[in-house]
């Protein structure tokens, strides 16, 4: 919508410690800025401020980004009236698109509407005594009622006609207010409580209503609109964000009530799915805002189900450094009922019992089977194979395939095997150890040129050519961020390493790439130090490569002269390299673009 370059040139106008520095009070201390971070309760300064690679980072509750996240984050702006607001302040003007903008009055007018209906429905409840008698039942308190916005609808056809200008205008249907059937018009919600659904940002998408007395369908959602996406959107995440971040954690319940009624209860970091299955996208979003995601789903065959969709959807989101809890609640029990039952206390039991993903995993696949004969446990391996494929490799991967090994009385490489599991990479013709030593040597290689471009996004132009076969063919995850981010870095001037990182937003690895910036910020990187450091980086993975090459070329049987000629550049070249890194002069890119 707003062209990338626009936003370079606008992050390399402004400030971030002035924009910060409006906010939060920053003190010098060393090279950055330090502060109380604003996104979490603390007692000591652990939010910084790089004036030089422009970015924030809390090394508490990981908060991180440019000036345009941190307006994003601390006031709730969106991305566009982010870069709006900081353009003014600097005298610039965002360009506009006809499109983009025409898209943006739309979505403007149907969140207006929205907004529109929740002030009215909120005005009909003060006046519905049977409504209030509902939610006083419900054990809701007024304040309650106000932090979730909850309203009435009427039990008429055209009550919305009195809370706008006209019941014809086209945005009552497009919000999913108004239905329109045959050519006649009446409300789609009547005579229920309404739920206001807010995006993160606040704005009213849609709502889900309660009938008071019960009379089906319970529950009535908005339909899909351009401004709202069930499978996207969860119910309580704008109201849940502050705690999510003071706590670390996000709890995901199944129904509206359990999300208030928790709430109420001192437990705010709560969300709900919009009555429908919890997705892929949902986890991913969730994983973004907490490392710790907690499922509490009801003791019931539908909570059951909801639960198996959960865990399915999670699955292939998965990372070792996030952790997945389940809870099923006694039979028959919600968060809702059990709170007004028993106290938050019970919650918060139910929630210290909760079993992590690999567990629940194995206990939910082995119900209802006999483990006992080995076609239970056979069953049991055939319906997990599914689900294991879909999870990224990695040690939690290798937890799980153990327990589940376990209790299928298998070995887990025959596991491993049935699933059809790429085995970990066996590097023939060496001992293992020696070879696990260069592996480990070869990763920190690459992790710390990773650092460095990331630090300093100038020397990328330098190093473009440095990128070999070896990184562009690569699958492996660390070899595609160097490729990346060189070749993002190296396509642009004078980037801080907070502007290469909003270039990098929408990158599968922006989150390493966060993490990794945050890692040199006590570092002040010196240009021409990290050129030094850099060439000797990839100068050392060009020998390693050379050796190897050599090595395997000397082992041919038949030498012939173009193999002769080959193993000449080659030593050349390695010495060449070498002579470079004993005189301290590690220029790796000298002769690459030639590179044999
Ligand atoms: P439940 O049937 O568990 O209801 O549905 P609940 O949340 O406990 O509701 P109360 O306590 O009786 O008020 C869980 C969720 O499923 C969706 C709603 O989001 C609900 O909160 N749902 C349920 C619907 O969308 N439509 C329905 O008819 C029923
Ligand atoms: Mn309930």
């Amino acid at each position: 919508m707003i062209p990338p370059g626009f936003i370079q040139d606008l992050l390399a106008r402004v400030d971030i410690v002035d924009v910060v520095g409006r906010y939060v009070q920053l003190k010098k201390g060393g090279q950055n800025f330090l502060g109380l971070c604003p996104f979490h309760s603390e007692k000591s300064a652990s939010f910084t401020v790089s004036p030089s690679k422009q970015f924030f980072h809390c090394f508490g509750c990981g908060a991180h980004g440019t000036a345009i996240g941190f307006l994003i984050e601390h006031r709730g702006l969106g991305f566009v009236e982010a870069v709006r607001e900081l353009a003014q302040q600097t005298g610039m003007e965002v360009p506009v698109d006809a499109a983009a903008a025409q898209a943006t009055g739309r979505v403007q007018a149907l969140t207006e509407t929205l907004q529109r209906a929740t002030d009215f429905y909120r005005q009909r409840l003060k006046s519905s005594q049977a409504a209030i008698a509902y939610l006083k039942g419900r054990g809701l308190t007024g304040a309650t009622a106000v932090r979730f916005a909850l309203g009435f609808s009427p039990d008429e056809w055209k009550a919305l006609a009195a809370g706008f200008e006209s019941y014809d205008d086209r945005r009552l249907v497009e919000a999913g207010l108004v239905i329109e059937n045959e050519g006649k018009r009446y409300d789609r919600f009547r005579g229920r409580v309404m739920f206001p659904i807010r995006n993160r940002r606040g704005a009213v998408i849609g709502f889900g209503a309660r009938s008071l007395d019960g009379s089906e369908p319970k529950y009535l959602n908005s339909p899909e609109t351009p401004v709202f996406h069930k499978g996207r959107e969860l119910y309580g995440l704008f109201e849940a964000q502050e705690a999510i971040r003071r706590k670390r954690r996000v709890i995901v319940c199944e129904g509206y009530l359990d999300v208030i009624q928790l709430a109420q209860a001192g437990i705010a970091e709560t969300v709900a799915a919009l009555g429908t299955a919890v997705t892929a996208q949902h986890v991913a979003e969730l994983l973004r805002l907490a490392d710790h995601v907690i499922f509490a789903f009801d003791g019931d065959v539908a909570g059951r189900k909801a639960a198996r969709r959960a865990l399915e959807a999670a699955l292939p989101v998965l990372s070792d450094t996030k952790q997945i809890d389940f809870v099923l609640l006694p039979d028959g029990e919600d968060p809702d009922s059990l709170v007004r039952a028993h106290g938050p206390q019970a919650m918060v039991t139910e929630i210290s019992r909760a079993l992590p993903l690999s567990r629940w995993f194995v206990q939910s696949l082995s119900e209802g089977r006999d483990l006992n004969t080995a076609e239970g446990r056979a069953a049991l391996l055939a319906e997990s194979k599914p689900l294991v494929a879909v999870m990224p490799a990695g040690a939690l991967r290798l937890q799980l395939l153990r327990e589940l090994a376990d209790v299928a009385r298998s070995a887990p490489a025959e596991v491993e095997a049935l699933f059809g599991l790429k085995p970990w990479r066996r590097l023939p013709n060496a001992p293992q150890r020696e070879n696990r030593r260069q592996a480990v040597e070869i990763a920190d290689l690459k992790q710390h040129i990773l650092q460095r471009l990331l630090a300093v996004p100038d020397l990328a132009a330098e190093f473009v050519p440095a990128i070999a076969d070896e990184f562009i063919a690569s699958e492996a995850p660390i070899d595609r961020q160097i490729v990346e981010v060189c070749r993002t870095a190296g396509a642009h001037r004078g980037l801080t390493s907070g502007a290469l990182q909003e270039l990098l937003a929408e990158s599968d690895f922006a989150e390493q790439y966060r993490d990794t910036a945050a890692r040199e910020l006590q570092t002040e990187s010196d240009i021409s130090v990290a050129r030094i450091e850099l060439g000797a980086a990839f100068a050392k993975l060009e020998l390693r490569r050379l050796n190897d090459e050599l090595h395997e070329l000397a082992t041919q049987a038949q030498p012939s002269g173009e193999l002769l000629d080959r193993i000449r550049l080659l030593s050349e070249r390695r010495s060449r390299l070498m002579a470079g890194a004993t005189a301290g002069n590690n220029d790796a890119t000298v002769g690459l673009g030639k590179r044999a």
